[in-house]
């Protein structure tokens, strides 16, 4: 299979925060910019892997840095970064703005693993990912260290 770009797999998508997105202190919930994420990782994957599904098979820790509130935007950014057989890493950052003013504040980022799905409904074999610029190549480069992570993480006993 052909090894596609890094950029070709790119997403970017914008989001109004309104209100039944909020609590009742106008900020957002953490589980509907999950949602979010969930969606761009997993377009993003879809455009990869030129499959018509694929799973989430994790989403690696989640800090929130900062909110957002009614009115503000979020602007969610994603690129598959590293594959495995039939796995894709899929990094994926928020940023909120408020239009008023301009600021712009970093919401979050995650990493997600998600996997290409077989018309058998099993997984099935992904292209391989090229990195060009500086940062392609490093989110790239240290794409390994994180798998071995998330399988220590999957070892744990719970
Ligand atoms: C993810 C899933 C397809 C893996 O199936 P499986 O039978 O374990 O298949 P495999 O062992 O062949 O794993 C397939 C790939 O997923 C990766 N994988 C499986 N579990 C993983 C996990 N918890 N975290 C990261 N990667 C994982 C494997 O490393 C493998 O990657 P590779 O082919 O690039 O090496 C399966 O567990 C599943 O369908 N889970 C539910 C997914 C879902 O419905 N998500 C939506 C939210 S519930």
């Amino acid at each position: 299979m052909e090894a596609r770009l890094m950029k070709e797999s790119r997403t970017i998508q914008t989001k109004l925060v309104l209100p039944p997105d909020t609590n009742h202190m106008n900020s957002i919930f953490g589980g509907k910019v999950l949602a979010y994420i969930d969606e761009i990782a997993g377009i993003t994957a879809m455009k990869h892997a030129r499959r018509q599904v694929v799973v989430t098979a994790s989403i690696d820790s989640v800090d929130f840095l900062s909110s957002a509130h009614v009115g503000d935007v979020l602007e969610l950014e994603a690129n598959v970064t590293s594959t495995g057989r039939t796995s894709m890493e899929v990094y994926v950052r928020v940023k909120s703005k408020n239009l008023q003013t301009g600021e712009e504040r970093l919401t979050t980022e995650s990493f997600l693993t998600m996997v290409a799905m077989g018309d058998d409904g099993k997984p099935t074999p992904v292209a391989a990912v090229i990195p060009e610029s500086e940062g392609e190549k490093r989110f790239f480069e240290t794409a390994p260290a994180r798998r071995e992570h998330r399988k220590q993480r999957a070892k744990t006993p719970r």
